[in-house]
């Protein structure tokens, strides 16, 4: 009997990745760059005018989809729009509003026959400046933030996918944080607002899978947007005002100086990539999962000297 292993053929690497490069082979091909990871998909994405939502408008636009930018920020919803192709639109739409919600929603199908995609990304981070402490929790504050990043979250799965259940799926991914992972990560209604949309996202993903509806939820750590700069000005109340070049760089600082992954800077197009993994078919068994962009910062503590 031959003592010598043989690899069967259908576990040989090269024939299982033909691109990847194996030690002592040759690299024996390179994929091109896709840009139809979308092609004919027809997407929603709320808070689009401005942040993460800005940068996965672009990235969904380039990779083929028919984008509809929704938002309350009529002048940079509709500004973003126009400087891209006309497979882009804006609506506008308070995603707490359940009369705008379905409003938005029935447009996109009646426009483009279908909804494919939701990315329910809007949201806000309520007044850090004067409610920080949980014993002066504002109840009134609370609300205001349960109702956009909650309540239009749940609405967004609602009407999303009573569009997709008769078209027979579809993809819905929420915009959580890492708020929603661990504590210590914003202002205590935003870290309860982030948890739910987690929970949301399972409880979803568990009811709307019969109908091959995935759901998925992304948790970014810090990203320099208008949202975060502004929350962390003196009067900061997480929205509202445009922000400098400078305050950006002075923010990406302090979150790489929080980070736990050394030499890389988060930004919003890597949010807006995870999102295009989550909506694009290479996902297409991926449902009820929190995609926790991070760089390890929710999953790591140095305790022991490592
Ligand atoms: N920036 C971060 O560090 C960070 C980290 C984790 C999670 N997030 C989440 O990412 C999402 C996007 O935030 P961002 O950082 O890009 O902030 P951003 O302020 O740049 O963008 C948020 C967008 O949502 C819109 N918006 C606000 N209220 C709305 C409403 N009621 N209806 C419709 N649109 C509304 C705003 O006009 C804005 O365009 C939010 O859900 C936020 O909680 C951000």
């Amino acid at each position: 009997m031959s003592n010598t292993l043989t690899m069967p053929a259908q576990v040989i690497p090269e024939l299982i990745f033909p691109a990847a490069h194996f030690p002592g082979k040759e690299c024996v091909s390179i994929p091109p760059i896709r840009r139809d990871r979308l092609e004919g998909k027809v997407a929603i994405i709320t808070g689009g005018a401005g942040g993460i939502g800005e940068a996965t408008v672009r990235l969904f636009a380039a990779q083929g989809a028919k984008v509809i930018i929704a938002d309350v920020d009529d002048d940079l919803g509709n500004s973003l729009a126009n400087s891209l192709s006309t497979q882009v639109t804006y609506v506008h739409c308070d995603v707490s509003s359940e009369k705008e919600i379905e409003t938005l929603i029935n447009w996109a199908v009646s426009e483009y026959g279908k909804l494919d995609i939701l990315f329910n990304n809007a949201g806000i981070l309520g007044d850090q400046s004067k409610h920080k402490s949980i014993l002066d929790f504002d109840a009134g504050e609370f609300d205001r933030v349960m109702a956009v990043n909650v309540r239009g979250t749940a609405l967004g799965m609602k009407h999303a996918s009573r569009a997709m259940i008769g078209a027979g799926g579809g993809c819905i991914i929420s915009t959580a944080s890492v708020a929603g992972v661990m504590g210590g990560m914003g202002p205590h209604s935003y870290a309860a607002s982030k948890h739910a949309i987690v929970g949301l996202t399972k409880n979803a993903a568990c009811e709307l899978g019969r109908y091959g509806i995935r759901v998925n939820c992304i948790s970014p750590f810090g990203v320099a947007t208008r949202m975060l700069v502004n929350a962390w000005r003196e009067d900061g109340d997480g929205c509202g005002g445009g922000v400098t070049e400078e305050e950006v760089e002075k923010m990406e600082e302090l979150v790489r100086c929080l980070g736990n992954l050394k030499g890389e800077t988060l930004r919003a197009k890597d949010i807006a990539e995870a999102a295009l993994f989550l909506a694009s078919d290479e996902s297409r068994y991926i449902s009820g999962h929190n995609l926790v962009v991070d760089g390890g910062v929710t999953t790591a503590r140095n305790c022991v000297g490592l």
